[in-house]
């Protein structure tokens, strides 16, 4: 039987792409998830079928829906083991372009949300000695043209990582993080916002970017999630894994 069998999974953003398959993934080795996002549709498509999988609307920029979802784990499961911040935004956005309100936008998904959310979670996973994933980008630790404030973010994320982890570890609690490359999900489309022909033509160019020619699935980062939240990786933290093909190496 799996370690995470009967833990507690909090999981922003689990109604497509990484999110999801994250979930579905710990729900197969018997956790119980709670998964936010704000379209209650996607997180029903996440949830159905699944009765270890619970959707809550929430918004990760939201400060007060930090605590209301740690809130709905300890109400529905007790406890809580493991926190995911797996929400994100990003933009397309030239420096002359930037204007104040998208550059709070992306830093208060990607940097504020987490940070909330995982002050609002710590006495519950210090319970517990559990563990925290955060998501970040091939773009938190290598430049990109046009994506400096959604770069900028995950970056911050990652260095997020290394200083919790060496703040919480007295506590047992192990924070870790990946880093996934060029992924299939709605990013392109919904977060980016880039038209369909748009998506298509940068799927193109990053698969041709990528030493082992293929954009991820997004199994391939979940797998490594699920594997740093473990029990069983209970000596790691403070690490950074790159899933992205070695895009990262060129
Ligand atoms: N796919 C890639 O190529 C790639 C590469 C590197 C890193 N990443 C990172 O991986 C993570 C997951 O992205 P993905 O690729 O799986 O994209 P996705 O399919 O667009 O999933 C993102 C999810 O986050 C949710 N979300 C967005 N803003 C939110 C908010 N304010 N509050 C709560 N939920 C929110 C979205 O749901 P709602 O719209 O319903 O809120 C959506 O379900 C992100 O952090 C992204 O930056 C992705």
């Amino acid at each position: 039987m799996s370690m995470l069998n009967e833990k507690v999974v909090i999981i922003t953003g689990g109604g497509s792409g990484i999110g999801r398959a994250t979930a579905l993934r710990f729900a197969a080795l018997g956790a119980k998830v709670i998964i936010t996002g704000r379209r209650a549709a996607a997180l029903e498509a996440t949830t159905a079928g699944h009765p270890g999988i619970i959707g809550l609307v929430a918004d990760a920029a939201d400060p007060d829906d930090a605590g209301r979802a740690v809130d709905h784990a300890i109400g529905c499961w007790g406890r809580l083991d493991v926190l995911v911040n797996n929400a994100g935004a990003g933009a397309i956005l030239p420096l002359a372009e930037a204007r104040a309100a998208e550059i709070e936008r992306i830093l208060a998904v990607n940097v504020l949300g987490p940070s909330l959310l995982t002050a609002a979670a710590l006495p519950h996973l210090a319970a517990v000695r559990g563990g925290i994933v955060n998501i970040s980008s091939t773009f938190g630790h290598r430049p990109a043209v046009g994506l400096s404030h959604y770069a900028a973010s995950k970056a911050a994320l990652e260095h997020l990582t290394r200083c919790w982890a060496l703040e919480l570890a007295p506590q047992g609690i192990r924070v870790n993080a990946v880093a996934p490359g060029p992924t299939e999900s709605e990013a392109l489309t919904g977060m980016m916002n880039l038209s369909a022909a748009q998506a298509a033509t940068v799927k193109e160019q990053e698969r041709q970017r990528i030493p082992l020619g293929r954009r991820g699935e997004p199994n391939d980062v979940a797998a490594w999630i699920v594997r740093l939240a473990d029990p069983a990786s209970d000596w790691v933290t403070g690490q950074v894994i790159a899933i992205d093909g070695g895009l990262g190496l060129t």
